[in-house]
């Protein structure tokens, strides 16, 4: 028997005699059809991340079967796989609570297996930076594959399309502008096919960024899930895979800071979601890159927005598939953007600029001297409620709510917030700030998209439509409104957001980066020295693990243990 470390013969299963491992894999293999002349070939895994209860992965046995053909057109073996799939709605409690373990699960079943390189399909928000932070850890050549946005659907001639527009209806709904059967008839529209949210939600901004980073075929990210562009992007991915196999290559060859820095670049210029921040933090955490937020701040607050997709613009993934994806984005803003860093094809990201360089007239990108937004859509916050930071999507957020003082209303948690918020007795106005706490990493726990506090109803009645909303948690890209979100340290942890008490006063100053809560150093120490330790509870299993080891989000909630080891 062979001694080589390639294809069928990696990752030996242990039974104290190399030659019989690999004479059993053999002919367990061989079980399914396979000829030894195929098996003497490199291997290529796919991550097969279809689920019934996944839409926003439906087409993924569609792209599995493009994948193989370029796979085998190349000379490799296709083996596809199962990992856990994560869909944002079928997730209890939150889908982030579930990132880390599909990281884990890809990471060990990248190491286990005997595979020479791997095609991740994934789409949905936290699968991408899942399964890119697990192949990062494995040291595995890799490459990422999305399944592609959804197309829009259609309400009374509007077009409609998750989840900007969910959202949107739903506070119609709320403030009594429409009634129940209309707000039936919507959501038989907002997701008229298989794939992602169509918006500039976490999904959208996770795919661009990661063709960005330079992870993904050149205009990968945003094909619509159905098209038969999505089917030749999969097939083009297989071939790629089976480069990357031959020469092992893998991403610490090719990635660096700079990388990094585009990602974070291009975050900036698409009107990104601020998950976007917290997933490029957890997964250049795994190749030991440290991302300081205050720095990601000062690189992108010159950068302008430059995509006019909802909920910051008016368009649809599909609109911007059409007018040139993220070639023609970076184009744009090559100004910005390190020309010099390396690409999973094996091609600069200059070249890939100068291959692509589309020029017909288009609506969506705009020029960068007519952004959507001047610049730095979102801005990273200091101050004593968030000494180690806070941020704000300021693209999305009322522009005369940037810099105000409020007096603040606190819930503290996401019961109290759902038994309090709708009712007529609750103690608020349009220049109240909302403040939830208890929905950080630790809080909830998992760090839910619970952000976007609600308009108190009695105040969605009279017509108002955003007020400053402050907590530890996440916001759907999806969503829009002055929402203060990601404060560190979380609540749960002991942060100064824990000891606020309704009827204090908060200063927001975005131009400044200035979170300020209206007390005196000591004020603020009292009311800690008074607040009573948590009832201890018992955990176990992976809830264990998640409490135990959790990152809060400015190290992107990620576990501590799964960091590299110095
Ligand atoms: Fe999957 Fe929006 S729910 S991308």
């Amino acid at each position: 028997m062979s001694n080589k470390k390639k294809g069928m013969y990696k990752n030996l299963t242990s039974y104290g005699d190399s030659g019989f491992s690999i004479f059993l894999r053999k002919a367990f293999i061989k079980g399914m059809g396979h000829s030894e002349e195929m098996l003497g070939k490199p291997i290529i895994g796919i991550t097969n991340t279809y689920s019934d209860y996944n839409p926003c992965h439906g087409n993924v046995p569609d792209l599995i079967k493009s994948v193989k053909a370029g796979i085998l057109s190349s000379g490799a073996i296709p083996l596809e796989f199962p990992t856990i799939t994560i869909h944002e709605s079928f997730a209890y409690p939150t889908s982030m609570y579930l990132r880390n373990l599909m990281s884990i699960d890809t990471e060990e079943m990248l190491r286990a297996q005997p595979m020479d390189a791997c095609v991740l399909i994934g789409g949905c928000d936290k699968t991408v930076p899942a399964q890119i932070m697990g192949a990062f850890s494995a040291e595995m050549p890799a490459i990422q594959l999305v399944t592609g946005p959804m197309l829009t659907g259609s309400h009374k001639g509007e077009r409609v399309g998750a989840c900007t527009d969910c959202r949107r209806y739903w506070a119609k709904f709320r403030a009594e502008e429409i009634d129940e059967n209309e707000i039936n008839e919507v959501n038989n529209q907002l997701v008229p096919t298989v794939g992602t949210c169509g918006v500039m939600g976490t999904a959208s901004t996770m795919a661009l960024i990661t063709e960005a980073l330079g992870m993904m075929v050149t205009n990968g990210a945003s094909a619509p899930a159905v098209s038969a562009e999505r089917r030749r992007i999969a097939e083009e991915t297989g071939r790629v895979a089976v480069e990357i196999a031959n020469k092992s290559y893998k991403p610490k060859d090719f990635l660096t800071i700079k990388n990094f820095q585009n990602a974070l670049t291009v975050l900036s210029a698409i009107g990104g979601s601020t998950n976007g921040i917290v997933h490029l933090t957890a997964m250049a955490g795994r190749l030991g890159i440290d991302i300081n937020l205050n720095d990601f701040d000062q690189m992108t607050k010159d950068t302008p927005m430059i995509v006019d997709l909802k909920p910051s613009g008016s368009g649809y993934m599909e609109d911007l598939f059409k007018s040139g994806g993220l070639p023609r984005i970076l184009n744009e803003i090559r100004d910005y953007l390190h020309l010099d860093t390396m690409t999973v094809s094996g091609i600069s990201l200059k070249e890939v600029i100068d291959k692509n360089n589309y020029d017909w007239p288009q609506q969506i990108i705009r020029k960068t001297n007519d952004p959507i937004f001047d610049k730095g859509s979102i801005a990273v916050l200091n101050g004593n409620l968030a000494p180690g930071s806070a941020i704000i999507k300021q693209s999305a957020a009322s522009k005369d709510l940037l810099v105000h003082e409020g007096i603040v209303e606190v819930f503290e948690d996401l019961e109290d917030l759902a038994n309090r918020i709708d009712s007529e007795d609750l103690n608020v106005t349009k220049d109240s700030i909302l403040l939830l706490r208890n929905i950080g990493p630790l809080g909830a726990p998992g760090m839910p998209e619970a952000g976007l506090i609600p308009i108190p109803k009695k105040l969605a009645k009279v017509g108002v439509k955003d007020m400053v909303r402050i907590s530890d948690g996440r916001m759907s890209g999806t969503a829009s409104g002055t929402i203060v979100l990601h404060v560190c340290p979380e609540a749960a942890a002991g942060g100064n957001l824990n000891i606020v008490e309704s009827g204090d006063v908060i200063k927001l100053d975005v131009n400044k980066r200035l979170i300020e809560l209206k007390l005196t150093d000591e004020e603020i120490k009292i009311r800690h020295n008074n607040k009573k330790d948590k009832k201890i509870i018992k955990r176990r299993g992976y809830n264990k693990m998640f409490y135990d080891t959790v990152l809060q989000a400015d190290k992107g909630v990620d576990f501590d243990f799964l960091r590299p080891v110095k």
